[in-house]
């Protein structure tokens, strides 16, 4: 039996108006995305990696094509979806705990406090609930944006770059934690990152977009045993082959030899 697609973009075209004139933002992206599936995007900046994001979660228009979650409309009834967005857009009067707690006003007060502890906890934060975002630095305020996006229990979680102001270490402690809550809640995960490794480590398939107007230019398959091996020859190759895709309309090589 095939697997519904909780996400479904047709043949979808955006433009943005730059001073009046348009400007083809994506172009021509089909792709469709498996229940409980992660998917990662990688691909310049500016190629429209956050609009196409944004379009999914409906949170921006377009003009040509259709996007579905679980065959509605993204403005209509539909699974829940969340997005962390790559600024953290923490709510600058609210404490960490009630930024983190946003999303549950329906929940009881002690089932809403303890939601809010674990994932403050989750991502390394606790003790710090009755701070405010400007008393956090970069990195814990997108660790805070992380817990609220995963506090609400969203059936399809959006990450635009989720990581990318955090040290390496923490950054490798949140992938795992990432995939960890995916595999035990069954999430569907759509992740932009810059980082090559990552989008290996943690994708089911890896989505690589041309420059602007982004297309897709692959959609590379990943078997998971080898992604988990970091210094593997199959993890090289997986990494040869998306930075020949960068550089295909460059001058420039990726020439890094790897001692295996
Ligand atoms: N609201 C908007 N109005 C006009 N142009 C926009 C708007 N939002 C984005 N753009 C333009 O659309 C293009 C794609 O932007 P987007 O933020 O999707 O890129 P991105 O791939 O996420 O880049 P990065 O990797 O740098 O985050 C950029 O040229 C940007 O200037
Ligand atoms: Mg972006």
């Amino acid at each position: 039996m095939e697997t519904s697609n909780i996400i479904e973009v047709t043949h979808l075209n955006k433009q943005f108006l730059v001073d009046k004139q348009p400007m083809e933002v994506l172009h021509d992206i089909s792709l469709q995305v498996k229940q409980g599936e992660f998917i990662t995007i990688v691909g310049h900046s500016g190629c429209g990696k956050s609009t196409l994001l944004k379009i999914i979660c409906g949170l921006v228009g377009y003009e040509d094509g259709q996007v579905e979650r679980n065959g509605h409309p993204v403005t209509g009834p539909g699974p829940k979806c969340g997005m962390v967005f790559q600024d953290h857009r923490l709510l600058p009067w609210l404490k960490i705990k009630d930024n983190v707690g946003f999303g549950l006003g329906d929940l009881p007060k002690q089932e809403r406090d303890e939601k809010v502890r674990k994932h403050l906890e989750l991502v390394g934060l606790a003790g710090f609930e009755n701070s405010y975002p400007s008393q956090l630095s970069g990195g814990m305020s997108q660790r805070a944006a992380i817990a609220r996006g995963l506090a609400n229990n969203p059936t399809i979680l959006l990450l635009d770059e989720p990581f990318g102001a955090l040290d390496a270490l923490t950054r490798i402690q949140m992938q795992k934690e990432i995939l960890r809550i995916q595999e035990k809640e069954g999430t569907t995960m759509v992740m932009v990152t810059h980082d090559i490794d990552e989008a290996i480590y943690l994708g089911d398939r890896i989505v690589v977009m041309s420059a602007r107007p982004g297309e897709i230019k692959d959609i590379i398959e990943v078997d998971r045993a080898a992604a988990g091996k970091r210094s593997g020859a199959e993890f090289a190759a997986y990494k040869k082959k998306i930075y020949d895709y960068f550089f295909e309309d460059s001058d420039e090589k990726y020439e890094v030899e790897y001692v295996i």
